[in-house]
């Protein structure tokens, strides 16, 4: 009888702290003992989809600040510019969350890059910096790489398309071409066009960006569920998608480690690495490695591939930009190789590119923060350990600042000389000390590809197709499957065989 009180006034006592909440610290929706807010949460999500657009419609009721229980986890939402940049800018929001998701996903421990905080983090980030850097990140070599790349993928483009008469899917178009820049990096290995291997693989970032979304999803939220529903958690799913990514990864290293080389990819830098510090405390090991794999490889993959299929749509949907973007190519490259040092010169493309990549929120949420000790933001007391989920959408889709956000204008971004407008409301890669570390790989990938794309090709939507207007949701946002025309510019066609494009 005593056991039954103590149980019955202990779940009492532990559901009045599951939801009371500290001095001074935001309000938000209501809260449930054990559920938190997830009933109200995924009713809105039913209601609007998307994440960014559930904090944002929360964010019209509490406030730009506002606390939210998501299961088991404590976060706070965080909206607009002043409160989103000192979340991204103040060490104190410099962690990353922990918990059962993040840790499944890592040999159940804390490893990689994109999850990981404190000395391991400042170790592993200044280790990849470096080695990207040697790999030819933001010099002349990797240029050549993802001119190679490019042009390998115009080849095909060209061939598949049959003279522009053959419609062609867009959704994972530049899936492989963009992993082979990063991975020639990473492992010093390339994949051809129709590697079924990395097709599979590719399939499995697109369907696991899909099912997760930013706080880990409900395996982090509610980590028993993995126990009541296994299958409908998506505890399976993952585990199969990690199973294979990992045998994958393993291969790779493994290759390595019986190669002799002079080759300096990052895999191999790293079994160095391993090597020099077997006998340090240092966070060098196999498994880390292979997890560092697995956060490049996602982190790099899908964001970049999203924006280019965000691209072309924009251009299908927006003829008049691209017949401008064709002009400043015509004027400033002609049928010469484009080359990234035409960057600059190329002013329109790439106020086009800045407004697709803050129109299209390929990264609403950034990647979630933690706090790492009790602080202070705007007027509120944030304690230590919070997730805490800044909105890029809401600064990028802010009315006041930009005036007519949901239009697709290019020329918001550029002068009246038509110079470049770097606006500080623009941050797709994120801001701070955890900023992007691909942003130099991803925006050359991304210049690259498109204005060798638009050098060659014209853009058209088939006949009868319609666009896809509805996005799909998860840790990123990308546009739903749709097809295009790649008419071959005519006065191109002789110099493609000149340069082999
Ligand atoms: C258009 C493409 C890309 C976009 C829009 C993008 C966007 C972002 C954003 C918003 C963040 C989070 C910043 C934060 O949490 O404060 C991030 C982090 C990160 N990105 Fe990218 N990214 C892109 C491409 C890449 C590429 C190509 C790589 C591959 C090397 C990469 C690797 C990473 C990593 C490792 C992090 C975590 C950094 C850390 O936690 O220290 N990203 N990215």
């Amino acid at each position: 009888m005593i056991f039954v009180v103590a149980v019955i006034l202990f779940f009492i006592i532990f559901c009045i702290f599951d939801i009371i909440t500290p001095d001074k610290y935001p309000v938000g929706p209501k809260r449930f003992p054990l559920f938190g807010s997830y009933l109200e949460i995924r009713k809105l999500r039913k209601k609007l989809v998307f994440y960014h657009l559930v904090w944002d419609h929360l964010a019209q009721q509490f406030g730009q600040v506002f606390s939210v229980k998501l299961g088991r986890i404590e976060a706070v939402v965080v909206s607009g510019y002043d409160a989103v940049r000192q979340v991204l800018c103040k060490d104190d929001f410099d962690g990353r969350p922990d918990g059962f998701f993040f840790r499944f996903r890592a040999f159940y421990k804390r490893l990689g890059i994109v999850f990981v905080d404190g000395p391991v983090w400042t170790e592993q980030r200044k280790f990849c910096m470096q080695h990207l850097r040697k790999m030819g990140l933001g010099g002349d070599l990797m240029e050549r790489l993802i001119s190679e790349e490019v042009n390998d993928l115009m080849l095909d483009i060209k061939k598949r398309s049959n003279n522009g008469n053959k419609q062609i899917e867009v959704y994972g178009l530049f899936d492989v071409s963009v992993l082979n820049g990063l991975w020639t990096m990473l492992a010093g290995q390339r994949f051809n066009l129709y590697d079924a291997k990395l097709a599979k693989l590719m399939e499995l970032v697109h369907v696991s960006f899909r099912m997760l979304d930013m706080s880990g999803g409900i395996l982090n939220q509610m980590p028993f569920i993995r126990y009541l529903a296994p299958k409908c958690s998506g505890y399976r799913d993952i585990e199969h998608i990690l199973n294979e990514f990992y045998s994958f990864l393993r291969g790779s290293v493994e290759e390595h480690k019986h190669e002799v080389s002079d080759e300096d990819d990052l895999i191999c830098a790293f079994l160095k690495e391993i090597e020099k510090n077997k006998e340090s405390t240092k966070s060098f090991s196999e498994e880390q490695l292979l997890v560092l794999l697995l956060d490049l490889f996602l982190a790099g993959s899908e964001t970049t591939g999203s924006t280019l299929s965000f691209v072309v749509l924009h251009l299908l949907r927006h003829q008049d930009v691209q017949a401008k973007v064709h002009a400043e190519l015509d004027a400033m490259v002609g049928d010469r190789e484009v080359l990234l040092s035409d960057k600059n010169k190329l002013t329109y493309l790439e106020a086009t590119l800045m407004e697709v990549q803050r129109h299209s929120n390929v990264a609403p949420l950034a990647i979630a923060h933690r706090t790492v000790r009790k602080t202070s933001l705007q007027e509120y007391i944030i304690p230590n350990n919070t997730l805490i989920l800044a909105s890029i959408w809401s600064v990028h889709m802010d009315k006041q600042h930009w005036g007519d956000p949901e239009t697709f204008r290019p020329e918001r971004f550029l002068d009246g000389s038509g110079k470049i407008i770097n606006d500080s409301w623009f941050i797709p890669f994120g801001i701070g000390r955890r900023r992007c570390l691909g942003e130099v790989l991803a925006k050359t990938n991304v210049f690259m590809f498109v204005a060798k794309l638009l050098q060659n090709f014209e853009l058209r939507v088939p006949n009868g197709v319609q666009l896809p207007t509805n996005h799909q949701e998860g840790v990123t946002i990308s546009p739903s499957p749709f097809s295009a025309l790649f008419i071959p510019r005519r006065h191109h066609l002789h110099n493609h065989q000149n340069n082999k494009i």
